[in-house]
């Protein structure tokens, strides 16, 4: 087998990056150097908790985890407890965690890492608003030539909105964030709601998760079981779609993906489309393709990955 990749993630912990995280610590095709928190879902005390909580779960207290942003750049924080609860890890009952957080600042961690490391051989998995990237790429600017490949779960074109009828939840919280980070010239493979809403948590799936004889599967089905009922009553599906694991199949499996390199900018100044990725699907406009972005997954697929997957954690 090649080396393992090694990826940093950032994340705001939220059922779904918890499942996220799940999978790539089970994945040996993954180096998890570190994860970075961010205020997203829900206070940052919490997404960085969360993060620990589900190190443990896979059996890593090892890993790293640093808290970062506390609010976005510009615009006040905006939550979303009415899809994660109020400890943004509603579901499954875990035990408070006894690794700890490190003292370094998720900015600083990014920056000293990509520095220190060869240029190139980092990639960052971004599961939430996408501040702490932001902010590194101005506490120090040499970073942005230095990171091998950014892979978001952000934004949303053919499919709206599901925070406003035109902007996706991650991007919406800090818009000149995502901005920032999609202007920066680096290696962007984005994964909006045109794809993960055909990624469905439906009732089978579910119940393969809680049917393995670990903890981690049936840890996996309550937290589905909290996070999808919020989408499964306003989109009337079975089931809700599973957003940030998506980035980390696609790092292990592209094939089970489809999508084309455009061009992307966001909304920053309207009030009524803040936060809206406008996507040049149809190359309309002279605006340089940054980002593959992803339209199609085989979901399937999608779970019959993180279903062998999870079925190895403890
Ligand atoms: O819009 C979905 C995204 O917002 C996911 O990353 C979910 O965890 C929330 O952060
Ligand atoms: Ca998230």
């Amino acid at each position: 087998m090649n080396k393992p990749l090694p990826i940093i993630i950032d994340t705001d912990p939220g059922q779904d990056d918890a499942v996220a995280i799940l999978l790539a610590l089970a994945s040996p095709e993954l180096e998890v150097l570190g994860i970075t928190a961010v205020a997203g879902n829900v206070p940052l005390a919490l997404t960085e908790k969360n993060a620990r909580k589900i190190c443990e779960l896979a059996g890593r207290p090892d890993v790293k985890v640093h808290a970062g942003a506390i609010r976005p750049m510009v615009r006040s924080l905006v939550t979303a407890e009415e899809v994660h609860g109020k400890t943004g890890l509603d579901g499954p009952v875990l035990p408070e965690p006894a690794m700890t957080l490190q003292d370094q600042h998720a900015v600083d961690y990014l920056v000293e890492t990509l520095m220190a490391r060869p240029a190139g051989t980092i990639t960052l998995c971004t599961l939430g608003p996408l501040t702490n990237i932001a902010l590194a790429l101005v506490r120090e600017p040499r970073i942005a030539s230095r990171i091998k490949q950014i892979v978001a779960m952000g934004g949303g074109y053919f499919e709206g909105g599901n925070v406003t009828p035109s902007a996706e939840f991650n991007i919406y919280v800090d818009p000149h964030a995502a901005r920032l980070v999609f202007e920066a010239g680096i290696p962007l493979t984005l994964i909006p709601l045109d794809c993960t809403h055909q990624a469905l948590t439906t009732a089978k799936r579910v119940e393969a998760f809680r049917a393995m004889n670990n903890k981690s599967g049936p840890a996996t089905a309550a937290m589905l079981d909290f996070f999808e009922r919020f989408d499964e009553n306003k989109y009337g599906t079975d089931g809700g779609p599973l957003h940030d694991p998506c980035v980390v199949a696609w790092l292990l499996q592209p094939e089970l993906f489809e999508g084309k390199l455009v061009n992307v900018s966001v909304e920053c100044e309207s009030e009524l489309t803040m936060g809206m990725t406008v996507v040049d699907w149809w190359r309309v406009t002279k605006r340089a393709p940054n980002a593959t972005v992803l339209r199609n997954v085989n979901a399937e697929g999608f779970f019959r990955l993180l279903t062998e997957r999870i079925s190895k954690l403890p």
